[in-house]
């Protein structure tokens, strides 16, 4: 690889900033197919990716890009530039991290109509960490509502780069393009570190494919590693050994051989993912190196929630499905679990919310199951009364106060970038979720708050109720900062006189009695009507806290229409049906999958 001149980097910028369009415009400029146009052609990536617009999976690609004449001393010079893409949602923010760490440089994307965003921050404090080069660049400047020069502004308040270095853009009518490739070669240093060393490799991505088993996405920080290498992975000490390896074009290329500076994937018949794990480090076993890339961590679900099939038959392909989904992402756990109202189903592990919604309806569109799914918890600490220190994550599985000395809950640290006139309201609500103000700081017009926050009060509504008090214009991240003593308790749920253990919540002691009440009611709605009347009530250790009624009263759908053509007949039945699916028989009672997440609904 002599002579050949890299450039790793990365695009960050908060969510719909504009990052895959100025991705595809970079692209296309280096006459490689656009992100987007390469995702319509590609079967497998993700359908949700593309519907929801958002980046889940890093597809790297590598480009060449020639100086032009323009830039007169050094024109023709050729460089390879590598483009690491980051998942854009605070779910992922290890990955983008791990990312980062392949990279020497990152633009630093904002809209030029909307300035600095929560995600733009913390983005930008990972790539300071990771010691990057940033190279600001304002984007969307072809809207009319942009105002590149406060944008900019707003980056050197931020950041500290100075103003005048930003980079005014658009992936929308390709303006700036040829000045942002002119600054990565001129302001990203090319990569350090010898092909002579001992090899050591960063895992950043991994995915699972049929033929070849997991493709390991590296970045090459050392040494060199080629096809019959012996390849040690830090983490577990497993060895493997690799078949084949290439480049990122932006489809898989073979190649030789990957040399310190470069990026590429591995195929080294590894079978299970959990074995490629992000962060990872590899080295090869003939010529190790000592030291693995500090920082890893393994994948942690922080969310946990029970996934039980409507119908009974399912369950074995409920499991298949998992078990499928499983082989891609090392992030997701799920072990079996029985309840007695919802019978066989799993306890899934998450990321975060983000993750867990999409899990749930991959397994619905993909695999054609019908679910319901119970109302996401995080992982508690326990210290009972003799002494021993359990882990739960599962409310219904919460022992009563007389049984624990204590109680330990995750906490966040959250960051909300907003502008001033909602702050009051802001505050408020972050004072209600028993948040405590760290920071407050003035960007620009903007506020940028820091609270820490217990994490299970964001799970519930937290980001409707944070994007409607602030008319929209609210922006959050948050990260998983450590454990703090809380008064918790767990509010039972009985509907028709019967505790039904998969509806169990744990909740702060002070808002036992709202949120109990607020799962009745909303339950006592949700629940269709029976011939008799059905009792719902909250309870905490067995003493009842709140009480509402289902009434009695069978619903007919087709006295409505009586008389009436029957293609609209036919059209409420069906609709009826397509209801009953989410139902689970409960006792004589039909809980629809709503009462289950009638903790979530929003006040
Ligand atoms: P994530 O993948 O979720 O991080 O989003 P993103 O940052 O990749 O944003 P994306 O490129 O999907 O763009 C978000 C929206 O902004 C889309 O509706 C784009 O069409 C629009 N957009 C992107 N770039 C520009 C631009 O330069 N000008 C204008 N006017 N609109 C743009």
């Amino acid at each position: 690889l002599q002579g050949v001149k890299f450039r790793n980097f990365s695009i960050i910028a908060h969510v719909d900033h504009g990052k895959s369009t100025l991705a595809d415009r970079i692209l296309e400029s280096l006459g490689a197919m656009g992100e987007r146009d390469k995702r319509d052609q590609t079967l497998d990536t993700l359908e949700l990716e593309r519907e929801r617009g958002i980046t889940i999976k890093s597809t790297p690609v590598r480009l060449k890009y020639t100086r032009p004449e323009s830039v007169g001393e050094g024109a023709g010079e050729e460089y390879i530039f590598n483009l690491i893409d980051t998942p854009g949602h605070v779910d992922f923010g290890y990955e983008v991290s791990r990312s980062l760490a392949a990279c020497e440089g990152v633009l630093l994307l904002v809209d030029a109509s909307q300035g600095v965003e929560a995600q733009t921050i913390v983005n930008a404090y990972l790539a300071i960490d990771s010691g990057l080069e940033i190279i600001p660049v304002v984007n969307k400047i072809d809207l009319p509502a942009a105002d590149p020069e406060g944008a900019a502004q707003e980056m050197e308040e931020v950041v500290g780069i100075p103003a005048e270095d930003a980079i005014f853009a658009s992936g929308k009518t390709g303006a700036g393009i040829p000045e942002i490739l002119e600054a990565i070669v001129q302001r990203i240093p090319a990569p350090s570190g010898s092909a002579d060393a001992p090899l050591k490799a960063l895992i950043f991505d991994s995915v699972y494919d049929a033929y070849q088993g997991v493709l390991l996405f590296v970045r090459v920080l050392e040494g060199k590693v080629s096809p019959k290498d012996r390849i040690n992975l830090f983490s577990n000490g497993k060895n493997f050994e690799v078949d084949r390896l290439g480049t990122f074009s932006p489809g898989l290329i073979v190649g030789q051989s990957l040399e310190a500076g470069e990026v590429g994937w591995i195929a080294a018949g590894i079978r299970d993912i959990q074995d490629a794990q992000v962060g990872d480090t590899i080295t090869r076993t003939d010529f190790p190196t000592t030291e693995p890339f500090p920082g890893f961590k393994p994948a942690q679900p922080v969310v946990f929630s029970g996934l039980y099939p409507t119908d009974t038959e399912d369950y074995r392909k409920l499991r298949e499905a998992l078990e499928r989904l499983k082989l891609n992402d090392a992030a997701f756990s799920f072990e079996p679990e029985t309840s007695e109202a919802l019978g066989f189903g799993f306890r899934c592990g998450f990321l975060g919310l983000l993750h867990a919604e999409i899990v749930q309806e991959r397994l619905e569109r993909e695999f054609d199951l019908d679910l319901i799914a119970t109302a996401p918890a995080v992982i508690y600490r326990l210290t009972m009364t003799d002494g021993e220190i359990i882990e739960t994550q599962n409310p219904a599985q919460f022992p009563t106060r007389d049984r624990m000395e204590k109680v330990e809950e995750p906490y966040i640290k959250m960051s909300v970038m907003l502008p001033e006139e909602h702050v009051g309201a802001v505050m408020q609500l972050l004072q209600e979720r028993r948040g405590s103000m760290v920071t407050m700081n003035y960007v620009g017009k903007r506020v940028e708050l820091i609270y820490q926050v217990p994490f299970a009060e964001i799970l519930y509504d937290f980001h409707d109720r944070l994007k409607s008090i602030s008319r929209g214009y609210a922006s959050m991240d948050y990260e998983i900062i450590d454990y703090r003593e809380g008064d918790l308790r767990k509010v039972d749920i009985y509907v028709n006189n019967e505790i039904v253990d998969a509806l169990a919540v744990v909740v702060h002691e002070d808002k036992a009695y709202s949120l109990g009440r607020k799962i009745v009611d909303k339950m006592s709605e949700v629940i269709p009507r029976q011939m008799w009347a059905v009792p719902v009530q909250a309870a905490i250790g067995g003493k009842i806290i709140a009480r509402a009624t289902v009434k009695a009263y069978r619903k007919d759908v087709l006295a409505k229409c009586y008389g009436g053509d029957i293609s609209r007949k036919k059209k409420l039945l069906n609709k009826q049906k397509k209801g009953k699916a989410r139902m689970k028989q409960i006792g004589t009672v039909e809980v629809p999958q709503e009462a289950f997440l009638a903790v979530l609904s929003t006040e």
